[in-house]
C-alpha cells in the first residue's frame, strides 16, 4: 500500500521542507515545526501570527498544568475528581512588523518567495520569505528560532528583515502575550478542553529596560509561572523605543528608519519558569536569568546546540537506506521524541509531546511500552528518568489504589501529568489495569539492559512490588475454571472492547509482573537487606505476599481457543458477531467519531494491536506458528484507529515472515505525522507512534530480543529498502548494527567484551572496535 506524501514538503535526509506558503495547512505545520527542549515546547506558529485557528500557536512547559473539577452528568463512587490540563503560557515570540506605515501579514499583500525549513541537526526553524506590501513595498524576512538544549529555561528568535525596495519607517512590536488561546469545543474525545481565564491570575509584570516580564499564578494547581523575554537590536541608526503594560500582555515598540538593503536584526531571548509552589517565582528571577543568557548571542546558542544534537545523533541515529522518505520520517520522529522527553525525572513524554495540547498533555502507557525502549537503547540515563517519574508519583497511585477497593498497593493512573487520576471516561480509562504491568515491564527490560542495579534497589523494586500487589486483590483463583487464577472487568490495550473477562494481554502481562516482582523482592532481600526491610515496613509488605504472587502467575489463566489455534482476546470476543466492515464507508473511520461506544463494544472488532501486543512483549512465550495464527485472525478484524496499532504489527508481520506488510506497516508508522495520516497532527505530534519507528526497525526489521541478559538479532532487509545501520547502548557498550541484502555486521564500538546470539549463532565481540560480519540474512519465510 503507497502512501500519499505531503506534496507540500520537500524529502530530505536531515531537514522537513515547506516550500511555498500552504494556509490550509498552517494549523498542521504549527505541530510539524514545533521546536522543545524536554521543558519548553513551542509551536511552530509564525512570530507575527497567521489567521484566527486556535490550535495553531501555544507554547508549554512540560509538568505545567492546571486542575479543573471534570463535572459529570451522572457521577458515581470511585470516579476521578478532576482533570490536569497543560497549560498554554505567554506567548513570547509575539513580533508585530510595520513597514512605512503597513502591517505585515500574509494573509495580505503578495509572496514572491516563501520557505521554512526544520534543520534537525542544528536543531534551528527558518523562514526566509520575500513579501511585497499592498502598496508595493518589498522587504526581506529571516527569521531563525531555537529552543535551547542546553538552556532548559530559555528559547531564541532571531529576525531580520531587509527592505529591498523603500525607505521609510519601521515599526517592530516584540510582545509577551498572555491573550489566552481558547481550544475549540469539540465532541473528539482526543482533544483539549477550553481554559478557565478566572484561573490564571496575573501577579507582577514588567515592561523595562529591553526587557519583559509576566507573573502568573495558576490558582487551582498552585503552580507559579513566570515568563520573560529580553531583546537585543541591531541597526546601523536611531531607534526609538516605548513600552506598553496591558492587563494580559506586555510589549516594546522599536522604531526605526529604514534604508534600502540595510538589514534589521531583533534578537529575542525567553524565558519560561514554574514551580508548584505559590509565589516562588518573580521578575527579578527572570531578569538576571535573560541578563546572564545575554553575554551569548545567537550563533554561540546556535553552536551549542549543534554540538547537543551531534552526540544525540550520535547515539540516535538510525540510517535508513534506499527510501529517502522513510529516512526523513525516521529522523523527524526520533528528533521529536528527543524535543519531548521530560529530562528530569519528575515529568515524562506526552502523547502528544510538547507539540500541542491534545490529549491535555496527558502522560500514558505509550512511554513505557511504544517510547522508552528508543531511549533505553540509545540514553538509558534518559530512559531512568521516565521511570523515576512514575516513583515520584507512587503516593497518588496509591491513594487512588485505596479509592477502587484495592486495600495494599498501588494503581497508576491512565492519564494524568502530576499523578492524579484524569481519565474521566473509565471504560477505556482506569480499566485499563494493565498499565501497572506496562510499566513493571519497563522497569525490568531497563534494569537488564541498563544494568542499573542502584535503581532497581532504590526505585525500582517500590515500583514492582506496589504495583504487583494490585494483582492479588482485583484478580481471584476462580473455582468454575479449575482454580486459576482470572482477573475479572478489566480494558486491555485495545479500546473497542471494554470491562471484559480475562483480557489475554492483560494476564499475560500480570503474569510477568507478579513473576517479576517474586524475583526482585528475593534479589532486594539478598542483595540489599536494610533497603528491602525498610521497604517492607514501610509498605507494610507481608511475608506471605510474595508466595501469594508466586501462586497467583503459575496459576494464571490465559484464554485459548483450541478449535481456531488462537488467544481469544478476552472471555466473550469469540461470541460477538464481526464488525461489518463491508458496510463501513471509508469516512466513518475512526468508528470512535461514527459509532456509540457500545455498538462498538459489542463487535469482534480492534482499535489496535491487544493480543499480538502480549506476543511481542512476552516473545519467547510463544512459537512462530502460533504467533502467525494470532496475526492472521487478528489483522483483519484491527482498523488501526489508533496510531499505537501499525508499529506492532509491523513487528509481529517482520517475525512472522510477512516482510512487504511489515514494509507497509513501517511506511505509516515513519511517516504518520509527516503526512497526516491520521488527520489530527495539528492538535500534535503522536510520540507513541514515534517511538513505535524505532521499534518497527530495530525490533522489527533487526529482530532484536532481550532474553535475560543476552541480545539476540535475527536481521533482514525488506524489499524496498536496501539497509539499515544504528547504535545500541547495552551494558555500558556501543554497538553498532549495519545490515543490508547481502549482510549483517556488528561492531562493538566501545566497552566490555559481548556475546550477542545472530539467529542460532553465537557471536563473541572481545575489544572495542572490532566488526562481524555475517553472510546473507536468511529470507523471511516461516518453515511450519
Ligand atoms: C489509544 C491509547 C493511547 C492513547 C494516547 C488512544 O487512542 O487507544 O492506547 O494510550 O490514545 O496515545
Amino acid at each position: 500500500m503507497q502512501q500519499q506524501q505531503n506534496p507540500n514538503h520537500q524529502v530530505h535526509p536531515w531537514e522537513l521542507v515547506e516550500s511555498g506558503f500552504h494556509p490550509e495547512d498552517y494549523g498542521l505545520n504549527a505541530t510539524l515545526f514545533s521546536l522543545g527542549n524536554g521543558f519548553i515546547g513551542l509551536r511552530g506558529a509564525f512570530e507575527e501570527g497567521f489567521g484566527p485557528e486556535p490550535f495553531a500557536d501555544g507554547c508549554y512547559l512540560n509538568g505545567v498544568f492546571a486542575s479543573e473539577p471534570i463535572r459529570y452528568g451522572e457521577s458515581a463512587y470511585g470516579y476521578a475528581k478532576n482533570n490536569q490540563r497543560m497549560l498554554t503560557v505567554p506567548n513570547g515570540k509575539s513580533i508585530r512588523l510595520w513597514i512605512d506605515g503597513e502591517r505585515f501579514s500574509l494573509a495580505e499583500g503578495e509572496l514572491l518567495d516563501f520557505e521554512r525549513r526544520l534543520d534537525m541537526a542544528a536543531g534551528i526553524l527558518h523562514r526566509k520569505l520575500r513579501w511585497r506590501s499592498p502598496n508595493g513595498k518589498t522587504m526581506e524576512l529571516h527569521s531563525r528560532r531555537l529552543v535551547s538544549l542546553t538552556d532548559r529555561h530559555l528559547y531564541l528568535v532571531h529576525y531580520q528583515l531587509t527592505p529591498l525596495d523603500f525607505e521609510g519607517e519601521v515599526r517592530l512590536v516584540s510582545v509577551l502575550d498572555a491573550g489566552l488561546a481558547q481550544a475549540e469545543k469539540s465532541d473528539d474525545p482526543r482533544l483539549a478542553s477550553p481554559i478557565d481565564s478566572a484561573d490564571i491570575q496575573l501577579q507582577e509584570s514588567l515592561a523595562d529596560g529591553e526587557q519583559l516580564a509576566l507573573v502568573q499564578e495558576v490558582l487551582s494547581s498552585g503552580f507559579s509561572v513566570g515568563s520573560g523575554a529580553l531583546h537585543k537590536i541591531e541597526f546601523d541608526g536611531d531607534c526609538a523605543r516605548e513600552y506598553s503594560q496591558d492587563v494580559d500582555r506586555v510589549s516594546v515598540e522599536y522604531r526605526l528608519d529604514a534604508r534600502r538593503g540595510q538589514a534589521i536584526r531583533l534578537t529575542k531571548y525567553v524565558a519560561h519558569f514554574a514551580e508548584q509552589r505559590a509565589g516562588s517565582i518573580g521578575t527579578t528571577r527572570l531578569r538576571d536569568y535573560l541578563k546572564d543568557c545575554s553575554n551569548k548571542g545567537f550563533e554561540d546558542y546556535a553552536v551549542l546546540q549543534r554540538r547537543e544534537l551531534e552526540s544525540f545523533w550520535n547515539q540516535a541515529d538510525v540510517e535508513v537506506r534506499g527510501n529517502d522518505a522513510l529516512q526523513q520520517g525516521m529522523r523527524f520522529n526520533l528528533f521529536h521524541l528527543f524535543q519531548s522527553l521530560g529530562r528530569d525525572g519528575r515529568t515524562n513524554i506526552a502523547a502528544k509531546g510538547l507539540s500541542g495540547d491534545g490529549y491535555e498533555g496527558h502522560y500514558f502507557w505509550d512511554t513505557e511500552i511504544y517510547i522508552l525502549p528508543f531511549f533505553l537503547y540509545t540514553q538509558p540515563q534518559l530512559a531512568r528518568g521516565l521511570l523515576e517519574y512514575r516513583h515520584s508519583i507512587l503516593d497518588a497511585a496509591r491513594a487512588r489504589a485505596r479509592e477502587l477497593a484495592v486495600k495494599k498497593g498501588a494503581l497508576f493512573p491512565w492519564r494524568t501529568i502530576g499523578g492524579e487520576e484524569c481519565s474521566a471516561y473509565y471504560p477505556a480509562g482506569t480499566a485499563q489495569f494493565h498499565i501497572n504491568a506496562d510499566i513493571a515491564y519497563a522497569v525490568r527490560h531497563y534494569c537488564r539492559a541498563s544494568g542499573d542495579t542502584d535503581f532497581l534497589r532504590d526505585k525500582g523494586a517500590e515500583i514492582v512490588i506496589e504495583g504487583a500487589r494490585l494483582w492479588l486483590e482485583i484478580g481471584h483463583f476462580n473455582p468454575r475454571r479449575d482454580n486459576r487464577f482470572c482477573i475479572s472487568e478489566v480494558t486491555g490495550p485495545d479500546e473497542y472492547t471494554a470491562l471484559v473477562d480475562n483480557n489475554f494481554y492483560t494476564n499475560l502481562m500480570a503474569r510477568a509482573h507478579l513473576d517479576y516482582a517474586c524475583e526482585v523482592h528475593e534479589w532486594l532481600r539478598a542483595n540489599a537487606p536494610e533497603t528491602a526491610a525498610e521497604l517492607a515496613q514501610r509498605i507494610q509488605l507481608d511475608e506471605e505476599e510474595p508466595g501469594a504472587w508466586r501462586r497467583a502467575a503459575d496459576a494464571m489463566y490465559l484464554p485459548e481457543d483450541k478449535g481456531l489455534g488462537i488467544h481469544p482476546q478476552d472471555d466473550g470476543f469469540l461470541d460477538k458477531p464481526q464488525w461489518d466492515f463491508a458496510g463501513t464507508p471509508a469516512d466513518h473511520y475512526p468508528l470512535l467519531l461514527h459509532y456509540h461506544p457500545l455498538v462498538i463494544y459489542r463487535h469482534q472488532v480492534c482499535k489496535q494491536a491487544d493480543v499480538i501486543l502480549g506476543l511481542f512483549l512476552q516473545s519467547s512465550e510463544f512459537t512462530l506458528e502460533q504467533k502467525r495464527r494470532d496475526f492472521d485472525f487478528y489483522e483483519p478484524r484491527t482498523t488501526h484507529d489508533s496510531t499505537l496499532s501499525a508499529c506492532i504489527h509491523s513487528i509481529i508481520a517482520s517475525e512472522v515472515g510477512y516482510p512487504d506488510k511489515a514494509l507497509d506497516y513501517f511506511q505509516q508508522v515513519a511517516r504518520m505525522d509527516l503526512d497526516n495520516h491520521h488527520n489530527n497532527t495539528q492538535h500534535g505530534i503522536h510520540t507513541a507512534c514515534m517511538g513505535g519507528t524505532w521499534l518497527c526497525l530495530a525490533q522489527g526489521f533487526a529482530g532484536m530480543r532481550l532474553h535475560g541478559e543476552e541480545l539476540s538479532f535475527n536481521p533482514y532487509v525488506p524489499d524496498g529498502l536496501a539497509g539499515y545501520r544504528f547504535r545500541l547502548q547495552f551494558r555500558g557498550r556501543t554497538l553498532e548494527l549495519d545490515v543490508d541484502g547481502e549482510q549483517t555486521s556488528y561492531t562493538l564500538v566501545s566497552g566490555e567484551p559481548i556475546t550477542l546470539r545472530h539467529c542460532d549463532e553465537i557471536l563473541w565481540l572481545s575489544e572495542p572496535g572490532q566488526s562481524l560480519a555475517i553472510d546473507r540474512a536468511p529470507a523471511r519465510e516461516l518453515a511450519v
